[in-house]
């Protein structure tokens, strides 16, 4: 029996430059997609997983993501007194959600390094990594969906979806073979090779890694091994290329759909899409836009 995946690693100490000047003085993960943070949406993902510890790895300025998931007392005591009883569960429920370590990162010197930074969090089992700027609505939760592969597989899975050949270079891309599971043929790929952000015309595929990975210990040392690669960061790609030497690693094609929530326009559609499926707007906005007669 593979060891169970208990931990999700939040890598949250990027600057945000995308969305300047919003995150000047907040963080990214904080925007409201509707009414919930961004950062909420990849938490709640790993809490349906089966997921209880998580551990965001934080940043300068990034101090409203810890008040965020902490007891609000005032607003608690405000809402209670108010009879707001619907509002203070929301809140609550926030803070009662999870069990949350925070790490620093005292220099953004990438991914791979943000993730070696929680290596004494996450100690000797396999645990999950989720990029919050990726939010994936699925039937069953994208985790859970790669936790399931893990557990067949017991090595490293990473989330990848297609993409147009124009935006492949904005991505980490995997070489890699389809192999049969569970009677289909195009969901799970044994990895031979990956690469960070290449040049359209270089790419080995269209399938790219989306923020979601199921990974073992052993990355740390690779992460450790490894020199800046990529726009001259600690890339995570680039360890787990170092990690292929020495163990299978997996990809896997999950269902669901994938929002950017780090690019204004995969923003400004997440937060229509999320509106209208919402049962106390969705109805009004939906005429709104009708009447926007685009
Ligand atoms: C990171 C990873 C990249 C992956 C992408 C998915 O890049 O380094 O491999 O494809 O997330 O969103 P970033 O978007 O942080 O530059």
């Amino acid at each position: 029996m593979p060891a169970k995946v208990r931990k999700a690693v939040f890598p949250a100490a990027g600057l945000g430059t995308r969305f300047l000047p919003a995150t000047k003085a907040q963080p990214k993960e904080m925007l409201p997609l509707v009414d919930k943070p961004i950062i909420q949406y990849g938490v709640e993902e790993a809490m349906h997983s089966g997921i209880q510890n998580i551990i965001i790895v934080t940043g300068r300025g990034k101090s409203a993501i810890e008040d965020h998931f902490d007891v609000s007392f005032e607003l608690e005591y405000m809402l209670e007194s108010r009879g707001k009883k619907e509002l203070l569960s929301i809140v609550r429920g926030v803070s009662d959600m999870i069990d949350v370590s925070y790490i620093r990162q005292k220099e953004a010197l990438g991914l791979g390094h943000a993730v070696l930074r929680a290596s004494e969090l996450v100690g000797p089992e396999p645990f999950a990594v989720v990029l919050a700027d990726d939010v994936i609505e699925a039937e069953v939760p994208c985790l859970r969906q790669l936790i399931d592969i893990y557990e067949f597989f017991c090595a490293p899975v990473l989330a990848v979806m297609e993409v147009p050949h124009d935006m492949i270079s904005h991505y980490g891309v995997v070489d890699a073979d389809p192999i049969s599971h569970n009677g289909s043929k195009d969901r799970v790929y044994r990895i031979r090779d990956l690469v960070e952000k290449p040049k359209a015309s270089e790419a080995p595929s269209n399938l790219a890694i989306i923020g979601r990975y199921i990974l073992t210990p052993e990355i740390f040392n690779s992460i450790g091994s490894i020199q800046p690669g990529a726009g001259s960061e600690i890339q995570l790609t680039d360890a787990l290329k170092h990690l292929l030497r020495s163990r299978p690693i997996y990809a896997y094609r999950f269902e669901g759909t994938r929002y950017d929530a780090g690019d204004k326009l995969g923003f400004l559609k997440a937060t229509v899409e999320f509106a209208l499926r919402r049962h106390d707007l969705g109805a009004q906005f939906r005429e709104y836009l009708k009447g926007l007669q685009l």
